[in-house]
């Protein structure tokens, strides 16, 4: 089945077309120029992008799929979360298209998405992972830091989220405290490897010692600020790299502790993990350490592009979905679900 993919959850307007778990092709207009003098995504900025670029987007996926209209089976479009206004430029382009081309509609959700990335395959099917489920996924993106317990395709419990920022909003504040630009992640990366991810100031653990599977960063993000704030000026240059390191240390122990403590209390100890964060190399070693330890197995989105937001991971949701019937049968049906949970895509 050829599927014709859109997402314009946030900043990217993307399309892809994909056939079972192998992308044919994938186009991403990323918006991060526009909204970098913002320090963060501005909505109406967003939308009117999306709007601008969808089509060119869309029709760019297909030519270098060398697909036409009739080669294509359905179309997928991420339904949430995220931005309202800028899901509705994708939704409201799939509905279009469906009407006009005569193909059925699939909605995805845009985290379950980030879970596919992990099962996505290039255009000759590699990588040719095997799969065996349960799965323990950890989520790690901009907007939303979640452990889910995956069963079977389509299948989700949320085991924990973030009570208040994401990991990759908690890097991307840090970043900006020490005086770097959107997005952090990357620059807190490149900095802490500079003095080899040294933890030398031991901010707070978060929620490290709590027994549920919740995180949660503002403590951590109040207490980096405050000392930040009482460094001088010449010693904060000096020690950017420290500062950096010892923060990213203190995220990503929080999240292998809650995925640890995820592990005993399932069983479960083949993990996935996807999200932004998850191209990180630091956060990418601690989690392969935590699997070799309880003797599982850890997959990664096997390319690069494949962590940031992408239409070809909904493209092979979409394909999963589509197994079971998933399929929009009235487009009325068809919202925006800002808020949307992993729990109300799941197959009952
Ligand atoms: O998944 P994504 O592209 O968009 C959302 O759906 O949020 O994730 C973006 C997040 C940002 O917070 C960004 O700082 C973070 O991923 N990120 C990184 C790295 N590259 C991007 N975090 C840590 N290390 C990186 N190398
Ligand atoms: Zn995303």
């Amino acid at each position: 089945m050829r599927i014709l993919s859109i997402d314009t959850s946030c900043d990217e307007t993307s399309a892809a077309v994909t056939e079972e778990r192998k992308v044919l092709s994938s186009i991403v207009y990323s918006q991060v120029l526009l909204h970098k003098e913002f320090n963060g995504v501005m909505p109406s900025l967003a939308k009117r992008a999306h709007q601008e670029r969808i089509d060119w987007v869309i029709n760019e996926a297909l030519l270098s799929s060398k697909s036409s209209w009739d080669d294509i089976d359905a179309i997928a479009v991420t339904y949430g979360p995220g931005l309202a206004i800028a899901l509705e430029v994708g939704i409201n382009k799939a509905i279009e298209l469906s009407q006009q081309h005569n193909k059925k509609i699939i909605r995805v959700n845009h985290m379950e998405g980030h879970i596919y990335s992990c099962f996505t395959q290039n255009s000759k099917g590699t990588p040719d992972r095997t799969y065996e489920f349960p799965y323990l996924v950890l989520l790690v993106s901009g907007g939303h830091t979640e452990l889910v317990l995956m069963k079977d395709h389509v299948t989700y419990e949320v085991l924990g989220e973030t009570r208040d920022d994401a990991a990759g909003e908690a890097l991307d504040k840090a970043a900006r405290m020490i005086g770097f630009g959107y997005p952090g992640g990357p620059i807190i990366e490149r900095l802490a490897k500079e003095v080899e991810n040294e933890d030398v100031y031991k901010f707070p653990r978060p929620m490290t010692k709590s027994e549920d599977l919740d995180f949660s960063y503002s403590g951590l993000k109040t207490s980096f600020l405050y000392f930040v704030k009482n460094l001088p000026e010449s010693e904060k240059i000096e020690k950017l790299n420290y500062l950096a390191s010892s923060f990213q240390e203190a995220v990503f122990i929080s999240l292998i502790k809650k995925t640890e403590k995820a592990i005993l209390q399932t069983g479960v100890t083949n993990l996935l993990v996807g999200g932004g964060v998850a191209v990180n190399k630091r956060l990418r070693n601690m989690m392969r350490a935590l699997a070799k330890k309880h003797k599982g197995q850890v997959y990664f989105p096997s390319y690069k592009y494949l962590n940031f937001d992408n239409a070809a991971m909904i493209g092979v949701a979409a394909h999963y979905r589509a197994e079971k019937g998933l399929f929009i049968t009235d487009t009325k049906e068809l919202d925006r679900v800002p808020r949307l949970s992993l729990l109300q895509s799941t197959v009952k």
